[in-house]
């Protein structure tokens, strides 16, 4: 059987983690997958830049449109982020082109996963998305085909690793937010632009994800209320700790008598319960589902090993020839949900 050949646009932290992936574990894969997975076009904004991986062999696309057009390629890897283009376009048009798509952009995905996913079933591509939520954590699959004969009624966790990464230091040493934050960026953990992670927008765009999949609406950022943690001290944090309580940032979606409610706060968290034990990077996300007891799914939430490990696996699946809806569903089943973002009670 031929191999399935990849083209990767972006090699940042995730994307030149997934190169090495799927280098050193060739073998496995090949296994797993019933034929060889080969990265055989790749682009990011400069050529020069030292990326620690071999490349050689590897043709550089002169930008991520004739990447994901590259006749070569049969799946094209999206990993530098953002909701509009060059992302959105290149997305687009290999997609429209027939190919599949692996791509860990929840901002892409909650602004315009519907019309991609659209583009998806009309040209029969697979649109894989396991590492836009919770990196490592397989919870896209646990709530699309683990849980797909299963109603949910509720799905909620700490769905961003810079977050709960700063809330946690800046509780056990003291460390002043900016402090926290300047190390989570240069652990690979923070977006390009950290107040998407720290204004709460990248948690927002998570839950939108999981709620789409969980209730089966149209995912919609737009429905989300969002408070971040950027106005948190230190002091608040002790004050949380002398009632007996830990600061987390929760992203919390849940089938009301009104409707689908999406939230994102900071919440008090009694420090006996379970979700205040998540530490750092590590994420969470609880499922509530109908006549059976909650399932949690724990894990790393960022960083390039942890990403590039749900990148590969997405594209393993595509070699595989696994096609599954983006969104559980074929989009004329999915609901609108509402525009606005519904209030708190
Ligand atoms: P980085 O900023 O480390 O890497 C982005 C890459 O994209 C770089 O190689 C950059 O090129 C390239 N790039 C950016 N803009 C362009 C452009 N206009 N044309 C061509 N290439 C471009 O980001 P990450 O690797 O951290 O994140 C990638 C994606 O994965 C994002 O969608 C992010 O939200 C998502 N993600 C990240 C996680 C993490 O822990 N880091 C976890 C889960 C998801 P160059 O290197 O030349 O500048
Ligand atoms: N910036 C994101 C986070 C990356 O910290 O959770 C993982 O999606």
């Amino acid at each position: 059987v031929a191999p399935l050949k990849v083209g990767i646009a972006g090699l940042g932290t995730v994307g030149a983690e997934v190169v090495r992936l799927i280098e050193t574990q060739a073998r496995v894969l090949a296994g797993r997958s019933g034929r060889g997975i080969r990265v055989v076009a790749v682009t990011a904004r400069s050529k020069a830049k030292k990326r620690g991986v071999d490349l050689r062999g590897v043709e550089w696309a002169k930008d991520p449109l004739a990447l994901a057009t590259h006749p070569e390629v049969d799946c094209f890897v999206e990993l530098m982020g953002g909701a509009g283009d060059p992302a959105l376009a290149a997305v687009e048009a290999a997609l429209n082109a027939g190919k599949s798509v692996v791509t860990a952009n929840k901002a892409l995905l909650a602004k315009h996963g519907i019309k991609l996913a659209k583009a998806a079933e009309k040209h029969g591509g697979a649109l894989n998305f396991e590492a836009a939520v919770g990196a490592a954590i397989p919870v896209i699959k646990t709530l699309r085909e683990g849980l797909a004969g299963t109603g949910v009624n509720r799905v909620y966790g700490i769905l961003n690793g810079t977050c709960n990464y700063i809330l946690t230091r800046m509780e056990q040493e003291g460390l002043s937010f900016a402090e926290c934050l300047k190390d989570a960026q240069r652990l690979g953990y923070a977006e390009a632009d950290p107040s998407f992670d720290v204004d709460g927008h990248d948690t927002a765009q998570k839950l939108a994800i999981l709620a789409s999949l969980a209730f089966g609406t149209k995912v919609a950022q737009s429905a989300v209320y969002v408070e971040g943690i950027s106005s948190i001290a230190p002091e608040d944090l002790r004050a949380a700790a002398d009632l007996g309580y830990r600061v987390k940032l929760l992203g919390v979606a849940v089938r009301t008598a009104k409707g689908i409610e999406q939230r994102v706060h900071p919440t008090m968290v009694p420090k006996s319960s379970s979700i205040a034990q998540v530490m750092g990077v590590t994420n969470a996300v609880t499922i509530d589902g109908e006549g059976i007891p909650p399932i949690t799914l724990v894990g790393p939430g960022a960083g390039g090993a942890a990403t590039a490990s749900a990148v590969v696996a997405d594209i393993a699946d595509v070699a595989r020839g696994i096609r599954a809806n983006p969104f559980g569903r074929p989009i004329s089943h999915l609901h609108d949900t509402t525009k606005a973002p519904m209030e708190r009670h």
